[in-house]
Formats: structure tokens, C-alpha cells, sequence
């Protein structure tokens, strides 16, 4: 197993609208992060992953950007982001940026100009005239991952234009040449200034199938086929690793709808690989089918598959990430763990992802257990995708009125996108404004300032994981998993095994009842020593409501 920094990495993940507001606009900003490093660094993480700080109209919350080489002036100025990033460098963490180059917003020059046709543009995105007798029919069926077709109209250019996201995000032609060049000099752009890596937004999807034929006729996602991947993926991947290469950074490409086999094709390690690796998103579907607004119950034993599946296929030959929640993602604890028993269940989750093999990512407000957002009305929720999901499920006539909204409190992003939860002060001390979007109720009971003083907090504990993680790193990192008591509907356990023979054991329960410990005990190689428990001491006879514990056996001498 190759050993290599960026796999050792523990990455802290900033939604900038809702971390912290620094000017009382009731927007996060660059100047809350600023004030907020110190805070970062103390739960023992080693990198920052911010998502989009640049120009955007905001229609999907910075996934649209405006401009690449600029701050979104609502997070404050060039000069605010070096000096985050330089905060982050003294305090010795990384800084990873968001390249979301599949498309760009409407608002961008690039468009603007290939619109209007101005000839060195006119070829930066996807066009194509209507087909049918009054050229008014879409070019093909396609449709956008934000349900509805994929193509709009453009009267300026007379002629439609793929979008595979929000209307207002066109999707760039990478086919041309030019275009590549331009993704490539906004890359050493921001490597120049000095940051260490990039997360790839949906960078799978940037080729498309040549003719875009039609799609196969499926009721969501029509022409996926066509473009995840599309045949030239690989080929704009390695020329884009080319520049990474020159500045020992790394690169991160998320990838919907990736198995481990298809993903062997961009992350195998030697001199065809394009990414260093990939967010896959198999483990998020535990509680659903394929989409988490086709909500089904918890299932254990499909998670486990997941896991066992990509720490197999990856060990040896390429690399994992590990994470459990984002800015796409309801609250883990909500969704895979228990309300009732939020900071038991919240640690039992720490527990069980952060001992495998990969990188290793924490969302914010996830270290203190934030939950998902009591949602009461449609005029609770702002992101596209939300109203979206809700268009297409009332399409399909399946559900009532009461289920679709059920199925949108659930599964909406919105619940990723809260306030951080700061303080016990007003707004949970988010802002001293009025803030932009909804603070949790809970924020009294649930924030940093009381886990802080908390010795048994989730949040101490995340720092303990983190922390373990690190110093048992051969088995915990680059261990060879193991997994235990496979069919289990209530045991989640594993070894990870290092190359010197030391052995890390990890058992919890995952469920909110009492279990018998019997066979989980047996699970635990004798002489192994007691790390962490997340009710205090040892396995007793009976393991609680999401009782977890971590051992290690060191290797004999
Ligand atoms: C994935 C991002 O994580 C998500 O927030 C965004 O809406 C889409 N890509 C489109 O950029």
C-alpha cells in the first residue's frame, strides 16, 4: 500500500453561506472562517475543503460560477481568502478548492459572449437547433439531473442549449480545445496562489456521447448513457492531471452513480490514473432506493455491502473517501442514526466510518450532531433541487400531497444548508444580523459552546476519532479490512489489519435496543486493548442503544 499524504488527510468540509457570519449580513463569509480556524484546527483535522467561494448568482448556491478567478463579494474579497489560506498553512492544514468546470453559470462572460456568437466563444458550450418542422423541438430527449428537460431555448443565439443542471448552469463543451485550456489555466490559477488540491464537481459527466443521440426512455435521468461517461472522459481527465502534477496537489472527482469498478478506471494508481480519488455515493443509499426521496427503511446489511465492496476492490490499487455527510446530504444522524439517541447513535456513526481505509471528511455541524430541519412548509425550503424532486414526484401521481412533503423534509439539501449551530446565543450565534436561511430551532440545546464544555460531547469524541485515526494509521489508513458477522441486521463489525499484524477491531450496535454482547465479544482477538467506547468503559454483557467500541491488538514481537 502506497503511503501518500493526501491519504492521510482528515478534511474539514465549509458550506461558506452557513458556517459563520464575520459583517452581521446574516451571510457566512470569509471572515467568519477566519475567526473560526483556530476552532478547525482543534478537532485535529489537517485540511479545509471549501465549497464554491466564487462570483455566482447563486441559483445553486455557488455550483453556478460567474467568474473563477474571483470571491463572491457577499464572502468577502481576494485579500479575506489569503488570508484564510494563509491561516490555514500557519496552523499547518491544507486548503482544497471546489472546480466545478461541467458547467458555469448564464451570468458567465464565456456565455455571454458565445451567445452573442463572438467567434472565440461561440463554441464553449453545447448548442444545437430545435429539430421538427418549426426547429421548436428540444434536440434530443435528454433530461437534467434537476428533473425537466435539458435544453433551453436562447432567442440571442436562436438556437438551445444543454444544461444538465439548473437552467442558469449551461454546460461547457470540453470537446473544444479551448475550452480545456481555459479549465487548465483556472486550475494553475488557484495552484499558483497557493492551494493543495481540488474537489471535481461532477467532473464524470464533461464528456458527451458525439451526435447526443437520444436517450434510453427512462422517466429521470434520460441520457445519462450518453455522458456518465461519455467516451472521451479519460482522455480530458489525464490532460487535466498534467497540471496537478506540477504542484504535488491532489484531485478528487465526484462521481455519481460510481461502482468500485467503473471507478478502477479513473483511480487505479500508476500512469493512467486521472484522480487521486472519487466520492461515490453507494453508502448513502442505505435508507432509500437509488435517491433518498425514495425513502425505504434503514438497512444494515446493504450498508455493510457497500463498504465491504469498496474497501475490497480499492485496497492495494487505489483510493477510498470516507465521508457521511455534505452539503447534497440530510443529517447522518436523522437519517442513519436515532434523534432520541442522538449523541450515542452520533458517535456510533463517527465510529464506524472514520477507521476505514480512504480520506477521511467531516461536514460542518456534523462533529455536533446537528440534526435535520423541522420543515413545516414549502416556503421553508430554498434550493432548486428540493422544488425540483418535488415537480417530478407530483408528475408520477404516486404520492399524496402529505407524502411528497414527507419525502422533501427528508431528503431535502436544504437540511445540510442550516446555520452552524455556534452558541446558545441568538441565531445560535451565526450572525448578529438577521440570518439568510433558517437556524435550527434545537440550536439552545445543540451547539459548539456547550459540547465544547462537555467532556462526553460528540464533539470531543469526533476529536477523538480524528485523533486515533492518526496514531493507529497502518491499520486504521492502510489496514486491510475485515469485515465481521456479515449477515448481521445489528452488528456492524470489522478488523482493519496492518501490514506489521495489528490488528484494529470495530463493534457497535446499530440499532437503538439493547443486544446480547456474546457474539460481538467474540469478535475482539484476546489481549486486544480497549481504545474507545462511546458509554465509557468495556463491552459489558449487553450492548446499548448504539453502543460502540474500537480495540487494538499489537502484533507480537
Ligand atoms: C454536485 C454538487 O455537490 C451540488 O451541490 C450541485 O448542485 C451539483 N453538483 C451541480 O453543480
Amino acid at each position: 500500500m502506497k503511503k501518500t499524504w493526501f491519504k492521510e488527510l482528515s478534511v474539514y468540509q465549509i458550506w461558506p453561506r452557513s458556517f459563520c457570519d464575520g459583517n452581521g449580513d446574516g451571510i457566512g463569509d470569509l471572515k467568519g472562517v477566519l475567526g473560526k480556524l483556530d476552532y478547525i484546527k482543534s478537532l485535529g483535522v489537517d485540511a479545509i475543503w471549501f465549497s464554491p467561494l466564487y462570483v455566482s448568482p447563486q441559483k445553486d448556491y455557488g455550483y453556478d460560477i460567474a467568474d473563477y478567478r474571483n470571491i463572491n463579494p457577499e464572502y468577502g474579497t481576494m485579500d479575506d481568502f489569503k488570508a484564510v489560506l494563509d491561516g490555514a498553512h500557519e496552523r499547518g492544514m491544507k486548503v482544497i478548492m471546489d472546480l466545478v468546470v461541467n458547467h458555469t453559470s448564464d451570468q458567465h462572460e464565456w456565455f455571454k459572449k458565445s451567445a452573442a456568437k463572438d467567434p472565440k466563444y461561440k463554441d464553449y458550450y453545447i448548442w444545437r437547433p430545435g429539430r421538427g418542422k418549426d426547429g421548436k423541438k428540444f434536440p434530443n430527449n435528454w433530461m437534467s439531473t434537476f428533473p425537466g428537460n435539458a435544453w433551453e431555448w436562447n432567442e440571442e443565439r436562436g438556437e438551445y442549449y444543454l444544461h444538465l443542471f439548473a437552467v442558469e448552469q449551461p454546460d461547457l463543451n470540453h470537446d473544444n480545445p479551448a475550452v480545456r485550456e481555459e479549465v487548465k489555466s483556472v486550475m494553475r490559477f488557484w495552484l499558483d496562489m497557493g492551494v493543495d488540491g481540488f474537489r471535481e464537481d461532477v467532473i464524470t459527466y464533461i464528456s458527451k456521447r458525439e451526435g447526443l443521440p437520444d436517450g434510453f426512455p427512462l422517466p429521470i435521468m434520460r441520457g445519462m448513457e450518453h455522458y456518465s461517461p461519455g467516451p472521451n472522459i479519460h482522455k480530458y481527465l489525464l490532460e487535466y492531471r498534467q497540471v496537478v502534477k506540477d504542484y504535488d496537489a491532489f484531485q478528487l472527482g465526484e462521481a455519481p452513480m460510481m461502482t468500485p469498478k467503473n471507478a478502477l478506471k479513473y483511480i487505479r494508481e500508476g500512469k493512467d490514473q486521472q484522480l487521486d480519488m472519487m466520492f461515490q455515493f453507494q453508502h448513502m443509499e442505505a435508507d432509500c432506493f437509488m435517491t433518498s426521496y425514495l425513502r425505504t427503511k434503514f438497512n444494515l446489511r446493504k450498508l455493510k455491502k457497500v463498504y465491504r465492496n469498496w474497501q475490497h476492490k480499492m485496497y492495494g490499487v487505489a483510493w477510498n473517501t470516507n465521508y457521511l455527510e455534505n452539503h447534497d446530504q440530510p443529517r447522518v444522524i436523522s437519517r442513519y442514526g436515532s434523534e432520541k439517541y442522538r449523541t450515542e447513535s452520533g458517535k456510533a456513526l463517527a465510529t464506524l466510518y472514520t477507521f476505514m481505509s480512504g480520506t477521511h471528511f467531516v461536514y460542518q455541524g456534523q462533529e455536533i450532531g446537528m440534526l435535520d430541519y423541522p420543515f413545516k412548509d414549502w416556503s421553508d425550503f430554498v434550493d432548486v433541487a428540493t422544488f425540483c424532486a418535488k415537480g417530478i414526484m407530483e408528475k408520477t401521481h404516486l404520492f399524496s400531497k402529505k407524502k411528497i412533503f414527507e419525502n422533501c423534509a427528508y431528503a431535502a439539501r436544504d437540511n445540510a444548508r442550516t446555520c452552524m449551530q455556534w452558541s446558545a446565543e441568538a441565531n445560535g450565534g451565526f450572525t448578529t444580523g438577521t440570518p439568510w436561511f433558517h437556524v435550527n430551532p434545537n440550536y439552545k440545546d445543540i451547539n459548539v459552546a456547550a459540547e465544547e464544555s462537555d467532556p462526553g460531547s460528540l464533539l470531543n469524541y469526533y476529536r477523538k476519532v480524528i485523533a486515533l485515526r492518526k496514531e493507529y494509521k497502518d491499520a486504521a489508513i492502510y489496514g486491510r479490512y475485515v469485515e465481521k458477522m456479515a449477515s448481521s441486521k445489528k452488528i456492524f463489525a470489522y478488523d482493519k489489519i496492518a501490514e506489521d499484524g495489528g490488528v484494529l477491531t470495530v463493534v457497535i450496535n446499530m440499532t437503538d435496543r439493547e443486544v446480547p454482547a456474546a457474539r460481538a465479544a467474540k469478535c475482539v482477538p484476546e489481549g486486544a486493548e480497549h481504545i474507545l467506547g462511546n458509554y465509557g468503559g468495556s463491552m459489558a454483557a449487553v450492548l446499548k442503544p448504539y453502543e460502540a467500541h474500537v480495540y487494538y491488538k499489537a502484533p507480537a514481537k
